[in-house]
């Protein structure tokens, strides 16, 4: 049976870290609130002009180096992301040109958190149908574009002998902490190979749902073709293009959805948690991925985690934990690994793989 096998992956974190102290800077946040409800000690931010696609192209050459192929024979791309670098075209059709691929098919999916879930379903449905042999699947963000802070206010950010933030600033930033403090930017990606019979590695079975009657607990109220035009001054104003989250209603979502997901695949499957080698959970929230790691029966070792390093970077979290296991050797060839997320939509998803 023709399998799609994950050949090799790559990671691209920007540089400049951002602990929570110096998020304090500018905003009334501390250190021990942030950890204790999120788990995020530090995330990483790119220096203005680094897009969404730069990052993904980083990941995608460490991706292809990994996995022995050439960008040449590369034959379908899918870039997770909501983030693109312009409105349209999608960040796809800048890898292309970045990387020098074939002008093949390169889709553009929005679906958050659950990205690369969705992008990894469609890459495995060409792969099996044989449409595809070669996939390049990018899950990458800048979300510093949503931070609502002023340039001087970045400069503060970033060091603290610069003029801070008036009383007006500080609280506008504030008015967003319970988001802001959880996103940073990073990309990630993996290279899928068609194998007719590798020992039954390969993408096993997929679940992905969306329920979009709740889509307004985690949106982005302005900036659409609701409005005209698109985007305004009075839309800037009210802060309307940074995302709304009701916190608390996502929360509850993401821990029963989570775990509903991953119950229906391994049932599917007849596969036991005990069978399990690792369960690589979306790095929104580390409550949350408690919550879940609890309710199925797993134990620490098979659920690693790296927000407190990079906070959630939505499209990336999976295939960056991906990465960083694999070259760790935590994840090795034929072991069984099952992928859990939740996002905005509301969608979420799981994939069962064995490595
Ligand atoms: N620093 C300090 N205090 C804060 C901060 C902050 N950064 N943010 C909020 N607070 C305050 C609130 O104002 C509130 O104060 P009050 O009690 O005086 O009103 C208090 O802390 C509690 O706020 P809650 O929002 O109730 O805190 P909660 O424990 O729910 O944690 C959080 C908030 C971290 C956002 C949590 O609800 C969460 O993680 N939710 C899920 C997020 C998520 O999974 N998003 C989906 C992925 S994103 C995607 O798909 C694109």
């Amino acid at each position: 049976m023709r399998r799609a096998v994950i050949a090799g992956s790559g990671s691209a974190i920007p540089p400049r870290r951002v602990t929570n102290d110096m998020l304090a800077r500018i905003m009334d946040t501390s250190d021990a609130w942030i950890r204790e409800r999120s788990g995020v000690e530090a995330r990483h931010y790119v220096e203005p002009g680094t897009a969404t696609s730069d990052l993904g192209a980083q990941a995608a050459r460490q991706a292809l180096e990994a996995a022995g192929v050439s960008a040449r024979d590369v034959d379908l791309v899918v870039f997770a992301t909501m983030t693109p670098d312009h409105y349209f075209p999608g960040a796809g059709a800048l890898l292309q040109a970045k990387l020098g691929l074939h002008d093949v098919p390169c889709f553009d999916i929005r679906q958050q958190c659950v990205g690369f879930l969705y992008g990894l379903q469609l890459a495995d449905a060409h792969i099996r149908s044989g449409m595809a042999r070669t996939a390049l699947l990018v899950g990458a963000e800048v979300h510093t574009g949503f931070m609502p802070y002023s340039a001087a206010n970045w400069e503060h950010l970033y060091d603290a002998s610069r003029s801070g933030p008036t009383p007006e600033e500080y609280a506008w930033n504030t008015r967003f902490r319970h988001l802001t403090v959880l996103f940073g930017d990073g990309g990630a990606a993996v290279v899928l190979k068609a194998a007719d019979d590798d020992g039954g590695r390969g993408v096993l079975d997929h679940a992905l749902h969306t329920d979009g009657a709740e889509y307004d607990k985690l949106y982005v109220p302005g900036t659409g073709f609701k409005h005209r035009p698109y985007v305004d001054a009075a839309q800037l104003q009210r802060g309307d293009h940074i995302p709304s989250m009701d916190g608390r209603a996502v929360f509850k979502m993401a821990t029963s959805r989570m775990v509903e997901v991953a119950r229906e695949v391994l049932e599917r499957n007849r596969v036991a948690v005990g069978d399990l080698s690792m369960v690589l959970m979306h790095q929104a929230n580390k409550r949350i991925n408690e919550h879940c790691q609890k309710a199925l029966g797993l134990p620490d070792e098979k659920v690693p985690h790296n927000i407190h390093k990079y906070g959630n970077t939505t499209a990336a979290t999976i295939p960056l934990l991906w990465d960083e296991c694999v070259r760790e050797r935590r994840i090795r060839p034929g072991d069984l690994v099952l992928l859990v997320a939740f996002g905005a939509g509301m969608s979420w998803g799981a994939t069962l793989l064995r490595a």
